[in-house]
């Protein structure tokens, strides 16, 4: 099997850059490998993916089913058939996310996000989960004054404790994850996850 590479973070925090950066360099090494996003990635997953971001009224709940629908489509459909055929799989949130912002955001059940989590991927985890952290004062600052997204509009704390669950989540499986300072320039983080990345290729 290929690996499984993830990369989270708040949103701002320069998560896809480095998740592009990280695929580019795949391809240029002749790593065959596959770019993909969570929500999306998928027909289904897209097309919720636009939903969400266009500001459909949804309970909590129903926000959790609909990222871990796209999810399940996408681990079965896609990221599963890749990297048991060699290719790696380098993706941009999973999991992580659903456990930040619906689970330490929205408050829903942790236990209960666990179960869900496990039912939409079958128990798959990634082999490394990049984690770009950011303090929740930038996150709103650095995101394009012109996109919109999900949680336009949350307040400050809302994104700390987003941040607080990337945090504690990589404190429990330190060796899963990798935790990098999103505030340093962008081809150091760059050559950083590349160093980490190498041995497990
Ligand atoms: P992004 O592609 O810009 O990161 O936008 C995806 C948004 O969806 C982002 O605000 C985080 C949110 N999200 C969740 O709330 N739960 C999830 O499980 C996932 C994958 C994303």
């Amino acid at each position: 099997m290929a690996p499984f590479i993830v990369f989270e973070g708040c949103d701002g925090s320069g998560k896809s850059t480095q998740a592009k950066a990280l695929f580019r360099r795949l391809q240029r090494e002749g790593c065959p490998s596959l770019l993909t996003h969570e929500p999306g990635g998928t027909p289904l997953g897209e097309s919720i993916r636009r939903r969400l971001k266009a500001g459909w009224d949804v309970s909590p709940l129903s926000e959790l089913f609909l990222f871990s629908a796209a999810r399940a489509q996408l681990v079965q459909s896609v990221v599963v058939p890749a990297i048991r055929n060699g290719i790696t799989v380098v993706c941009d949130r999973y999991t992580a996310s659903t456990v930040a912002y619906q689970g330490y955001g929205r408050g829903l059940d942790l236990a209960m996000i666990g179960q869900v989590n496990r039912a939409a991927t079958d128990g798959l985890s990634p082999d490394l989960i990049v984690l770009l952290d950011l303090p929740s004062e930038l996150t709103v600052d650095r995101k394009g004054k012109n996109v919109r997204d999900v949680f336009d509009g949350a307040p400050l704390e809302f994104h700390g404790k987003v941040r607080e669950a990337y945090l504690y989540q990589a404190s429990q499986d330190p060796g899963r994850w990798l935790v990098l300072d999103a505030t340093k320039p962008r081809r150091e983080l760059t050559l950083e996850v590349w160093n980490k990345v190498q041995p497990l290729l």
